[in-house]
């Protein structure tokens, strides 16, 4: 597994040549969705197919996508139809994503966020647990989940646990300290996004201008590397080849305990 995600979100015409600049650079793991008005899964596929063609191994790449229910959907463009019952939607908008990305299998799949009435949200679930159990995903997940209770709550229902959650890392949900803790404990890997945008005040802060000088790398950088060392996996949607190639060359320096602490206590 890879400890930083290329996100594909808003690049349009753009997706497959940034996907492709992404996986040349050193990324292995991609993230999309099956979410037209947010992604262009199927230049994402592309990408992948071209980058499997010009030597780049199945297997040593990580491919992330996800379900996303109506109301994050636009509804002149998306993979099911709005009558369509919530399991139907699931299989088209599952069957749209392997066509598009062109892979029988496929390495973790999200629901894009919670969705009501909880009874539905549960059958999604059930099947996703089936498509692993089936050999078709490697892992399911959720996203946009802020909600400690309910993310308990599926996990106590679970047959096949969640193994990763994706949310937005800010202050508004508190850096959501209390999931954070529970997927430590079991062993969910927590994806962030927002990293950079939502923390300008982090990125300024005297600490990390200071380990930037230290350690002669940009306050990005230092940034990416603190959540990797608290075991934050971040998505990362640079359209930037510097930024790509600075991002992934974070593994020459590791910060200290207290250069740790020091930016926790930002959070
Ligand atoms: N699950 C969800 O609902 C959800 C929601 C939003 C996003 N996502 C996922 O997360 C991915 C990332 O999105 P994001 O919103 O977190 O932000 P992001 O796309 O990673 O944006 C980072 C911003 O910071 C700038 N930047 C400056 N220095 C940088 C550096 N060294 N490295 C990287 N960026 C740098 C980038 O500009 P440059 O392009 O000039 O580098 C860009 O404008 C998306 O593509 C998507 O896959 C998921």
């Amino acid at each position: 597994m890879t400890n930083m995600i290329y996100g594909t979100a808003w690049k349009k015409e753009e997706t497959t040549r940034l996907v492709k600049l992404a996986i040349s650079s050193g990324f292995k793991a991609i993230d999309t969705a099956c979410q037209p008005k947010h992604y262009r899964e199927d230049l994402v596929g592309i990408a992948l197919t071209n980058a499997i063609e010009d030597g780049i191994k199945r297997d040593d790449l990580f491919i992330q996508t996800k379900f996303t229910p109506i109301s994050g959907q636009d509804l002149n463009n998306m993979p099911y139809l709005s009558s369509d019952d919530i399991l139907t939607q699931l299989e088209k908008s599952f069957y749209t994503s392997k066509k598009n990305l062109n892979v029988d299998f496929i390495d973790s799949y999200l629901i894009h966020s919670p969705f009501s009435p909880i009874e539905d949200l549960v059958k999604v679930y059930r099947t996703m647990e089936e498509f692993v159990q089936n050999g078709e995903v490697g892992q399911i997940g959720i996203s946009n989940c802020y909600d400690f209770k309910l993310l308990r709550y599926l996990y106590d229902i679970a047959k096949v646990k969640p193994k990763v959650i994706q949310n937005r890392f800010y202050r508004e949900s508190s850096y959501d300290k209390e999931i954070r803790n529970f997927c430590k404990q079991k062993n969910i890997t927590y994806q962030s996004f927002w990293s950079l945008t939502a923390n300008p005040n982090i990125l300024k802060s005297n600490q990390v201008q200071e380990l930037s000088k230290k350690y002669k790398k940009s306050v990005e950088q230092i940034f990416y590397k603190f959540l990797i060392q608290i075991n934050i996996t971040p998505l990362n949607g640079t359209t930037s080849q510097i930024h790509m190639l600075e991002d992934l060359d974070i593994s020459s320096f590791t910060l200290e305990s207290l250069e740790i602490d020091s930016i926790l206590n930002l959070l």
